[in-house]
């Protein structure tokens, strides 16, 4: 891929679709498969990530808010979404108007979506989220049954659903916690006392890690795209497999095919000087005569501030160190030992690029934060190209 862009994101449709295909296999035909596309898709872009995600028979797509709900029905005009993010009253034209379904904790909202129902003629699909020890979004458990009679009990509504979502079931190895949210989401399942009521609660790590928890469907975000949740995750499932464990099928190992490559090309090559300094602050300064190259992306782009003096890209295959700040739409990198270094030459700021390759877990782990953060906060203006 050799675009005339000064920078962009190469999206992978074969990875894509590898890590749906994983997934399904994962859960044997049984449940859905709802793929998380909130955040611009994990920074991957809505527009080129959900026509893939279809077409690999992805069954929904959650996003956070009836604003990005609205924007995927756009290019999706057919696919169940579900809205997984918090709604006020005010947004529920929106959500009626993308024929999307929506997560309700509050009678007003519920009374909000079943009047915009009503006024358009169509029934709304809602779940009601139950708080299990997140404290963010959900209801009391004991409070379930009576909300679950107020959406009943609303014309244009229809309970399609119970859900809660695990607190640290990617932080920890050990999951005595989510098995005690797992537990106390089925309690609420049986207080609606409706089997027909889907239940729904694992996310990726769920998914990966432990089939009791697949319910009726998976809501699967960062596995999709190609990442393991946390190295805890990863030490889980491999403590697993080799207990033997009964809840993962033999065999079935999640191999996961990152998705998402970040390139820029090279603006300014120059020599500097034994002593000279490069950037704000002055804060690296060289020992020897270096070649210094300009890179067009900055902090407003998405490559962070912290990366300054820490990170390194990768030029044709040779690691090139990232000289003095990152600066807001521009870097410098350190390609003394990188021949093909010219203006227009390509540097990989995530992906692989030969032997070498920079990972969207590395760059957390240099900024100190999740890939989660790395990938959804790449800027929409960076063009994402759909690779094959
Ligand atoms: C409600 C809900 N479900 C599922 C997910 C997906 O999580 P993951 O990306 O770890 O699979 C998220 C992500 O934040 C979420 O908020």
């Amino acid at each position: 891929m050799n675009p005339e862009l000064s920078s962009w994101c190469e999206v992978s449709a074969g990875a894509l679709r590898q890590n749906a295909d994983m997934l399904r296999r994962r859960l044997g035909g049984r449940r859905k498969l709802a793929v998380v596309v909130k955040a611009d898709a994990y920074g991957h872009g809505v527009g080129v990530v959900v026509p893939v995600l279809v077409q690999a028979g992805v069954d929904w797509l959650i996003v956070n808010s009836a604003r990005e709900a609205v924007g995927v029905r756009k290019v999706a005009a057919e696919h169940p979404i579900y809205v997984c993010g918090p709604s006020l009253d005010f947004d529920a034209p929106a959500i009626v108007q993308a024929r999307a379904r929506a997560v309700v904790v509050d009678a007003d909202v519920v009374r909000a979506l079943g009047a915009a129902s009503v006024a358009v003629g169509i029934v709304t699909p809602v779940h009601i989220k139950v708080e299990t020890g997140t404290h963010r979004q959900g209801l009391d458990p004991r409070a379930i049954g009576g909300f679950a009679d107020i959406v009943r009990g609303t014309a244009g509504l229809r309970l399609e659903g119970l859900t809660t979502h695990f607190a640290d079931i990617e932080d920890t190895t050990d999951h005595r916690f989510a098995d005690r949210q797992l537990q106390t989401l089925l309690d609420a399942h049986a207080a609606v006392g409706d089997d027909d009521v889907l239940i729904h609660s694992a996310n990726s790590a769920a998914t990966l890690l432990d089939e009791r928890t697949h319910g009726d469907l998976v809501r699967v975000g960062i596995a999709a795209y190609g990442l393991w949740p946390s190295k805890e995750t990863q030490a889980a499932w491999l403590e697993r497999r080799m207990s033997s464990s009964q809840t993962l099928p033999p065999g079935e190992n999640p191999v996961l095919a990152p998705v998402l490559s970040w390139r820029a090309r090279l603006t300014q090559v120059k020599d500097v000087a034994a002593g000279a300094y490069v950037g704000y602050g002055r804060t690296f300064r060289a020992t020897h005569p270096t070649r210094i190259a300009i890179v067009p992306i900055g902090y407003h782009e998405g490559y962070d501030r912290r990366l300054s003096n820490v990170a390194h890209v990768v030029v044709d295959g040779v690691r090139c160190p990232v000289r003095g700040r990152v600066c807001m739409n521009m870097m410098m990198i350190d390609v003394t030992d990188a021949p093909a270094a010219r203006p227009g030459a390509v540097a990989t700021l995530m992906g692989r690029d030969g032997d070498e390759g920079v990972s969207a877990e590395q760059l957390a782990s240099w900024m100190g934060t999740i890939h989660y953060e790395v990938t959804s906060r790449i800027h929409p203006g960076v063009e994402r190209l759909l690779s094959p």
